[in-house]
């Protein structure tokens, strides 16, 4: 068995990847020899991601689309096998989160939350899935959240991101038993508080009531950085964990333990 992780020439398709946990595992999966296919909808950051991921030894073509967007996954698919020929590897990351009260959630954000975060990761495994099959192979992992196998502690009012997180570690193991057979894995991550563009603004204040229960809440006593989901991601895309499929594993420091 080959005990390293070697993606030489695999085609990784990685959503959300301009910036964050997605250009993080971008550029852990170049350094294992990965081309990088980045979709999303921040254009402006499309140059500095090449960049990261070229300096981390790959390559990368960045395509607009938006994963809520049924039409936009259909488009985005179809030319990253025209250009490429397969797909080897999908990583859902892209996610949103908008904090309001229940009792105030308005419908609208509460649906471009499931768009986003649930119909989105659907809508890429349909696509990508159809690809997969039939090439007879392909591996999946999800970006999901500890979010979605907890309520965090008030003040975080997000009922609409935890719903749709833990829908997405439903569907990693519908998915997952359905392909079981046809050569396609799908698992999950459920990563802890981590430093990246979605906290930065309330992570900058550290009397913040939420900061304060986020890092007193983890038995690390610290946030996570991007780079720390890279090495799970990583191992369920590999040939190291070819028994495992349908399972969501935190990376949290330790909070869901309590
Ligand atoms: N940061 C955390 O503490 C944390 C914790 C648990 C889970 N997560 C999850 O990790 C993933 C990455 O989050 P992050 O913290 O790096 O946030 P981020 O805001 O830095 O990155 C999110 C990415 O998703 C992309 N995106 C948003 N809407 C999109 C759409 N409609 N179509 C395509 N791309 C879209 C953005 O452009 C961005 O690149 C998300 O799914 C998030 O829910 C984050």
């Amino acid at each position: 068995m080959n005990c390293s992780f070697d993606f030489k020439d695999k085609i990784v398709v990685i959503t959300g990847a301009e910036r964050g946990i997605g250009l993080a595992l971008a550029k852990g999966f170049a350094k294992a020899g990965g081309r990088i296919v980045i979709f999303g909808i921040l254009d402006e950051e499309f140059p500095n991601a090449e960049r990261e991921i070229r300096d981390a030894g790959g390559e990368c073509l960045c395509i607009h689309a938006d994963v809520s967007s049924e039409q936009s996954v259909i488009d985005a698919v179809k030319v990253t096998k025209e250009t490429f020929g397969r797909i080897d590897i999908l990583v859902n990351n892209a996610g949103i989160n908008k904090l309001f009260p229940a009792e105030e959630m308005p419908l609208a954000v509460w649906q471009q939350i499931m768009d986003v975060n649930l119909t989105g990761v659907f809508l890429m495994c349909r696509e990508v899935g159809k690809v997969m099959l039939e090439q007879g192979t392909g591996n999946i992992v999800n970006v999901a959240s500890m979010s979605g196998l907890i309520v965090n502690p008030l003040p975080q009012t997000q009922c609409a991101y935890n719903s749709s997180k833990a829908g997405v570690i439903m569907l990693t193991k519908v998915l997952a038993n359905e392909w079981a057979e046809r050569g396609i894995r799908v698992n999950a991550i459920a990563p802890g508080f981590t430093k990246t563009p979605l906290t930065a603004a309330r992570l900058s204040n550290l009397e913040d009531p939420a900061v304060k229960k986020w890092i007193g809440g983890t038995p690390m006593n610290r946030v996570a950085d991007p780079e720390e989901m890279v090495g799970l991601v990583l191992y369920f895309a590999s040939d190291l964990s070819t028994f495992t499929t349908g399972t969501c594993v935190p990376v949290d420091g330790g909070y869901t333990c309590l």
